[in-house]
């Protein structure tokens, strides 16, 4: 089904942060299968897992225990603010069980509160329940009557969130950064103001980390960043080198869910686990997350440069590598298809914004090389 505008190109192989297409062309990849391949494509110790796994148990139902679930709960509990995991298949599958979660936390302790605040701008996923969270009329309007009990309001607005909340609000979902709406950071303050909002109001904090989480922003998780703890958080994308995952990540006291309530058949399968364990432990081993902190000021530093030279680029903004540079004018989709011409992947997020979400073991050497061809791009844009 025609769902994506796609690219003229297939690919077919990829290794560390290059991949090929069907000719044997050559591409610099700084979209990453959309933020996922965060060791790069291909990883060999995630190879090694994933042939050994699949030799070993791909599949089992989760009425028994797999060692690479326990394995991958255990690395994810050990390194982050959360007790509990639940794991499935995909980003939407794990924010739309963050919000059953949620409800039944409402029902549970908040007197069948159930409304969930979200913020405009957002992206959650395109179940028709995530459609109706995510804040942006783009994907919302195809499918009116929108399921009910979401309510989005204006994002980086603490008052905003205040004046929505009612006695039916259960939680507030929010992405640390928002990715899918343009790389919209928040102002420092803003998380930790959400962060006393609900505690002040008994109400559930989930981040939905998703696109941020997993090294992308300079720290395992974006949260570190803003001194807040989630009561729930979600993940999927870069967390298994591409093998679909999903997880949802709870504290104790909002790990409510009784046995029967929540399910899946191939969520926390051994190979999607194992993929994730290998993914996890070689990230956090190996220091990614810094490696992405530290390539990614490098990389907003060069974009800056070539805000100065280019006065049609309005606005460089990101963190980590997760990046975005803002034009005056809607001309984001010229720029991606010439930088293509060239074998560099760019996305487009807005027509007037590309973002960038190269693999997080890029090193300095392929933002420059990424850089000159933007140089060179915009600089035939400008003439
Ligand atoms: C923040 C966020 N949440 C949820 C999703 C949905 O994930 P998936 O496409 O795996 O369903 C995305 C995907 O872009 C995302 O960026």
């Amino acid at each position: 089904m025609h769902t994506v505008e796609r690219l003229p190109v297939t690919l077919v192989k990829g290794q560390g942060a290059r991949v090929w297409d069907e000719d044997g062309r050559e591409y610099l990849d700084f979209v990453g299968g959309w933020a996922v391949n965060s060791l790069g494509h291909c990883p060999p110790v995630v190879i090694e897992a994933v042939v050994a796994q699949s030799q070993t148990l791909i599949q089992a139902s989760n009425q028994f225990y797999t060692i690479p679930q326990i394995r991958l709960a255990e690395l994810l509990v050990q390194n982050s603010c959360l007790d509990k995991v639940f794991f499935c298949n995909s980003g939407a599958e794990a924010s739309e069980g963050a919000v059953k979660l949620a409800r039944r936390y409402g029902q549970r302790y908040l007197g069948g509160a159930y409304e969930v605040i979200t913020t405009i701008g957002s992206f959650h996923g395109r179940t028709l329940a995530m459609v109706a969270a995510s804040g942006q009329p783009k994907f919302q309007q195809p499918y009116i009557p929108l399921p009910t009990g979401f309510v989005n309001v204006e994002y980086n607005n603490i008052e905003a969130i205040k004046s929505a909340t009612t006695n039916q609000t259960c939680a507030v979902m929010l992405e640390p950064v928002q990715g899918e709406g343009g790389v919209n950071l928040p102002d420092d303050n803003y998380l930790l103001a959400v962060r006393t909002w609900c505690d002040q109001k008994g109400i559930l904090l989930i981040l939905d980390e998703i696109q941020t989480g997993i090294g992308r922003m300079g720290t395992l998780f974006a949260y570190e960043q803003y001194g807040v703890e989630p009561d729930i958080m979600t993940l999927a994308k870069g967390l298994a080198s591409g093998i679909p995952i999903g997880a949802i990540l709870a504290k104790d006291r909002a790990s409510v869910f009784a046995p029967g309530e929540h399910g899946s058949t191939f969520g926390g399968n051994p190979l999607a686990c194992a993929a994730g364990y290998a993914t996890l432990k070689s990230i956090i081993d190996n220091d990614i997350a810094g490696n992405a902190r530290r390539v990614g000021q490098y990389l907003i530093a060069g974009l800056e440069g070539l805000r100065q030279k280019f006065p049609f680029i309005t606005d460089v903004r990101g963190r980590g590598l997760l990046v975005a540079m803002e034009f005056v004018s809607d001309i984001a989709q010229s720029v991606v298809m010439a930088c293509l011409d060239r074998r560099l992947l760019v996305n487009r997020v807005k027509p007037n914004a590309l973002r960038f979400m190269p693999p997080l073991i890029i090193g300095t050497k392929e933002v420059d090389e990424a850089l000159g061809i933007l140089d060179r791009v915009l600089s035939t844009i400008a003439g």
